[in-house]
């Protein structure tokens, strides 16, 4: 492994420019998936360069199914349909990846033979017992030390369940739905808080039917999923950090093209709107269910941000971003938000300790945080990710306010979700 990189960033005072973004995580993972349980071979366009959804390839690679890495971060899998992939050699790596694991944890249930998931120490820390309950109840068992990683899934003849988490969260619905195509019966599942729906929309897209409306799924077993190629738009919660930096700086203008606008991701919008940004979004197409188009932002005003428990859900991957807009306006709020404290750090610590170690005034909840710009402008310092790539990003656009120059350690973990982060914000400040 190599070691962990720094990033030295300097202030700005705009951000300004028209870009894409890497292709969205979320939907890369679940075409891969879908792809490799269809029967005959889907070309997957604007696939993720991240290392997460590399991850999801490589074990899809250790279960048999053809991998193939085309021009322009094309992929292209020979799917090899429901029920007939191959028992791995060794241990399936999900990497830094939640939704690799428990996604595939899904899938995997439903196989005749046994495999072992595992994870680098970070993944090996989360939380699965999510997931296992609801998939040894249709019928897998699954071996895990104290309901974490490695995880050892016994693949089983599934049934049916009906399933109401107790959390909101895709990646457990996600890991349902893709057990039940397995299943006989139809599963049910109750959601507590609508979540992204990109599951959904794939399966669909790939041929399943099911029924999706009003916080409640039902999808039956037994169906066959049909080859197809896929467009994945630009991950909007890598273009969150442009959004907010342009928001956060006056005078800024960022125009991101060719991003995902499933309305289950943009939350945001409506955040940056608050705070006294100017934002316009333009759908200019659609593809296996999933629009896309163009986002401009200009900052405008800076004002203070709270978000209440119920928006929670929907802003989950965006958090640390916003927190960042308290290095260039007033206070940010989060209440409700213990479910950052199981991702891909404790993301309230890690938080809380770089917002103050970058000079701004910073207060943990159990279940939240307080960020406030502080009596001085804050003169830049060094705040540490935690290895969690969100974290380094939200410090890097934090410290665009600052008076002096930061140093992000930890940096190099970019490469989860945003090769070419730091490349990209030398381009785009002014
Ligand atoms: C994801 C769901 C969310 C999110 C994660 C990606 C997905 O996690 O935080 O980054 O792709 O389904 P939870 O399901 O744990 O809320």
């Amino acid at each position: 492994m190599t070691p962990p990189t720094a990033a030295v960033i300097t202030p700005a005072r705009q951000v300004r420019g028209r870009l894409r973004v890497p292709g969205d995580k979320s939907i890369s993972h679940r075409y891969a998936i879908l792809a490799a349980l269809a029967d005959g071979a889907s070309r997957v366009a604007g696939y993720s360069s991240g290392a997460d959804c590399r991850s999801t390839l490589g074990c899809l690679a250790g279960l048999g199914v053809v991998v193939t890495d085309g021009p322009a971060g094309q992929v292209t899998l020979l799917g090899r349909g429901i029920g007939r992939l191959r028992s791995p050699d060794g241990p399936l790596d999900a990497g830094n990846s939640g939704t690799a694991m428990r996604l595939l944890a899904g899938v995997l249930a439903g196989q005749t033979f046994t495999s072992r998931l595992v994870g680098d120490e970070s993944l090996s820390g989360r939380p699965m017992r999510r997931v296992i309950e609801p998939l040894e109840r249709m019928g897998a068992r699954i071996e895990a030390t104290d309901g974490h990683p490695p995880l050892v899934v016994h693949g089983a003849r599934l049934h049916a369940i009906a399933h109401a988490p107790a959390v909101p969260s895709a990646q457990v619905k996600s890991a349902v739905l893709l057990a039940a195509l397995h299943a006989e019966g139809t599963t049910t599942l109750a959601e507590p808080a609508p979540t992204r729906d990109h599951t959904e929309r794939a399966l669909a897209a790939f041929g399943a039917t099911l029924d999706a409306g009003a916080g409640r799924i039902a999808i039956g077993g037994g169906q066959r999923l049909t080859a197809r190629d896929v467009v994945v738009p630009g991950d909007f919660s890598s273009a969150a950090f442009w959004l907010v930096a342009a928001a956060a700086l006056p005078g800024s203008r960022i125009e991101i093209e060719e991003v995902g606008l499933n309305p289950t991701r943009t939350a945001l919008l409506d955040v940056l709107r608050r705070f006294g940004a100017i934002v316009r979004i333009e759908i200019t197409g659609e593809d296996a269910g999933e629009p896309r188009g163009t986002i401009v932002v200009e900052g405008d005003r800076t004002g203070a941000v709270e978000i209440a428990p119920g928006e929670v859900p929907a802003l989950i991957d965006e958090l640390p971003a916003i927190a960042a807009l308290a290095a260039h306006g007033g206070e940010v709020r989060v209440r409700g938000a213990s479910e950052l404290r199981v991702k891909e750090s404790d993301r309230i610590a890690t938080l809380v300790r770089g917002f103050r170690a970058l000079g701004l005034d910073a207060d943990e909840q159990p279940d939240g945080f307080t960020v406030a710009p502080g009596a001085a402008r804050a003169g830049g310092g060094a705040a540490d990710a935690c290895g969690d790539h969100r974290m380094a990003m939200a410090f890097a656009i934090a410290a665009l306010g600052a008076t002096g120059p930061s140093r992000i350690e930890g940096a190099d973990s970019v490469s989860i979700s945003y090769p070419g982060f730091f490349e990209m914000l030398d381009r785009l400040v002014a």
